[in-house]
């Protein structure tokens, strides 16, 4: 998709001629959750001071563990050695004070919970704390990059930056231009996400960006035809990961995504295009309002016994020929 002739874009100066990338040293992440975790643990691997924020410091002290096992496990493949460990995990400061963590921010990557009020509140905080030449790069999968950045003084300089989970090991960044973010910061942000060995692909705000528009209809469809009867869970699953080679069958990634982030994600797309074909099914529907979230909860289309890999049909779709 074109990033230039689509929408107007507003321009501001590079500093002294060269980009604003190569100026980022300092990185503050807020919230230190599954995504924040990853983002603070490929920030300072690639060498950047990282400053983890969060409200909750048992949250911090979590993900600082979860760093310290994930590059345990990079360093048993050889990916790094035991001092690019430390060397990392030196890197990184933790705060509860937002003020505090945002002192001379030159990137500001905002991961906390996946809840507009919230986010458009930390954007409001951000925009009056962090220093004027910070870019605002919001993490969230669903909700619109303009409405965000419409809550700030800086609409030019906020921008989308979707990591993908895990973030260690997932190659993309989607970044998404909000309808005022210019091409000053999009530049800043395509070689920031090279410069940390990811691979960057720009769109523009529209519902879901790319990845959740085309990935989460596929899912909704696979629930659709589980909930007439076409074919079982685990057909489906093995359809897709045999007849299209993709790793992971639709209704197994939808347990690890989450059924409630799947339908939450499906009623953003129906209300943001007003289109019929992305009502969520009333499968999905009934799983979340019954509490079958997948992973996270235990049960979904599968059972999920922690510490086990067994791929477990949940026992109510667990006969052939399931018929709702
Ligand atoms: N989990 C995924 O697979 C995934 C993938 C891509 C994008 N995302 C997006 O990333 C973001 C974070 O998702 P997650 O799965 O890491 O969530 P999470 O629930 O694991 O973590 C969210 C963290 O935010 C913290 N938080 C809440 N309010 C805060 C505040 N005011 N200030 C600072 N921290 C605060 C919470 O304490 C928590 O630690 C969301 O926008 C989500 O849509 C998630």
């Amino acid at each position: 998709m074109s990033t230039t002739t689509l929408e107007p874009k507003m321009e501001t100066p590079t500093m002294n001629g060269t980009s604003y990338a190569s100026h980022i040293k300092n990185v503050t992440v807020i919230g230190a959750g599954t995504m924040g975790n990853g983002i603070c643990h490929v920030f300072a691997q690639c060498g950047y001071n990282v400053n983890m924020m969060d409200v909750s410091q048992d949250a911090m002290n979590r993900a600082i563990a979860t760093i310290g096992k994930n590059m345990d496990r990079q360093i048993a493949k050889q990916a790094i050695t035991e001092a690019d460990k430390e060397k990392a995990l030196s890197l990184i400061n933790t705060y509860t004070s937002m003020q505090d963590a945002l002192a001379d921010a030159d990137l500001v990557v905002e991961a906390a919970t996946e809840n507009i009020d919230l986010k458009l509140k930390i954007f409001e905080q951000l925009d009056a704390l962090a220093p004027e030449k910070c870019i605002l790069a919001t993490n969230t999968s669903s909700i619109s990059i303009t409405r965000i950045a419409s809550h700030t003084k800086r609409m030019h300089k906020v921008i989308g930056m979707h990591f993908m989970n895990p973030v260690p090991v997932m190659k993309l960044v989607e970044i998404i231009n909000g309808y005022a973010t210019d091409k000053a910061t999009t530049n800043a942000i395509i070689e920031l996400s090279k410069a940390i060995h990811k691979v960057p692909c720009v769109v523009n705000d529209y519902p879901g960006f790319i990845s959740n528009r085309i990935l989460m209809p596929m899912i909704n469809e696979a629930i659709l035809a589980l909930q007439e009867g076409v074919a079982d869970v685990e057909d489906i699953d093995t359809i897709m990961k045999l007849g299209m080679a993709h790793p992971m069958g639709p209704l197994q990634l939808a347990d690890f995504i989450g059924l409630d982030t799947c339908f939450s994600i499906m009623n953003v797309l129906h209300m943001g295009f007003g289109n019929q074909k992305y009502a969520p099914a009333t499968l999905l529907a009934n799983m979340v309002q019954a509490g079958f979230l997948g992973v996270k909860s235990g049960e979904g289309f599968y059972k999920h016994v922690p510490g086990s890999k067994e791929l477990v049909v949940s026992e109510r779709f667990a006969h052939k020929k399931w018929v709702p």
